[in-house]
């Protein structure tokens, strides 16, 4: 095992994080009122899930976090108690809220994302002073989306600010956020299959195909690329490995921060020096952990400990 004393720092950044209320109900119609069954009320958004997910895996980080008015103050509230160590940043306006409705009739969810306050440049920029000052040599984690009213290279700076201070970011994010990213040189990303797809325009229908692409991402500046495939695991390509990890076989309840507990139980790994391949592992054991948990439930540890052991990582 690796030396949990030779930790790097770890920082999370969450521009966007909302407080999520989950409604079950027993079906929508429109223009009627309907009762909930159930209703809770979560953090989230992607930052704060990493965030979460690394704190149960008894990794210290701290997670760097827009706040804002009455919603803010409820959130900071839920995450004084779900988080390590957090650095708020409070802007003018309302933390968003996101809308979950599930029918327990049909099974089907609805999602609505609510939208975020206004951050000003001043703001944003004071906040990754922080958070790189953090992470320094370590790892920074920088995931999810952001405020439409933020620069879309938001992300890119950031990485190359987090590189110029010797740190190695690690990005999950979609789209012109990935994209920018991508050009300022990240340690690690992570996309899903089809997020690879929408980045390089094409279907990416077997292994080879992505192991091509992820290869020509290094080549402009990407150390490693890691691609999950839901059900069927995730591929690791590094400066001299690729590593293909199976996904164990788990009951699967809600996949909702699958993609959230495979960034955090790599980075956590990561952090006390551990190789690629276990890395890996950590990554595919944390996900399947979490899809056998309901709503936004992040994994148990204890079926993080049982599920390692059934991973199975290959050299191709
Ligand atoms: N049905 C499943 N059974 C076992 N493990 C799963 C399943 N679905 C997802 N996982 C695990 O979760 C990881 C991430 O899933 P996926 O590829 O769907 O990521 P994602 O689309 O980024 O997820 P998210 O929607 O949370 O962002 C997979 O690599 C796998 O390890
Ligand atoms: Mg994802």
């Amino acid at each position: 095992m690796p030396d949990a004393s030779a930790r790097l720092p770890v920082g999370v950044l969450s521009l966007n994080p909302a407080v999520d209320i989950t409604y079950e109900i027993p079906r929508l119609i429109a223009d009627q009122k309907v009762h909930a069954l159930n209703s809770r009320y979560d953090p989230g958004g992607n930052g704060i899930n990493v965030g979460r997910g690394l704190k149960r895996l008894g990794v210290q980080a701290c997670t760097f976090c827009v706040v804002a008015g009455e919603i803010g103050r409820f959130l900071r509230h839920q995450l004084d108690a779900q988080l390590d160590q957090v650095s708020y940043l409070e802007v003018e306006g309302e933390t968003r809220i996101n809308g979950t409705i599930i029918e327990s009739i049909t099974g089907a969810q609805f999602e609505v994302s609510g939208l975020g306050p206004t951050v000003s440049t001043d703001a944003w920029q004071h906040l990754l002073d922080r958070f790189v000052t953090h992470c320094g040599e370590g790892l920074a984690v920088i995931t999810g989306s952001l405020q439409q009213s933020l620069p879309r290279d938001l992300y890119a700076e950031a990485v190359r600010r987090v590189r110029e201070a010797g740190g190695r970011a690690i990005v999950d994010s979609h789209n012109d956020l990935l994209r920018n990213a991508i050009d300022a040189r990240p340690f690690l990303i992570k996309p899903n299959r089809y997020e690879l797809e929408t980045l390089v325009g094409q279907s990416l229908t077997d292994e080879r195909a992505i192991v091509r692409q992820a290869r020509q991402l290094q080549e402009r500046g990407v150390t490693w690329v890691c691609v999950s495939m839901g059900a069927e695991g995730a591929l690791l390509v590094t400066e001299s490995l690729v590593l293909r990890g199976e996904a164990p076989s788990v009951p699967v309840t809600s996949t909702v921060g699958a993609g959230d507990s495979m960034v955090a139980g790599m980075t956590g790994l990561l952090a006390q020096g551990a190789s690629a391949e276990d890395a890996l592992r950590e990554g595919i054991a944390c996900s399947a952990a979490t899809v056998m948990q309901p709503g936004t439930e992040l994994f148990e540890r204890a079926t993080v400990a049982r599920l390692r052991g059934e991973v199975r990582v290959t050299q191709l």
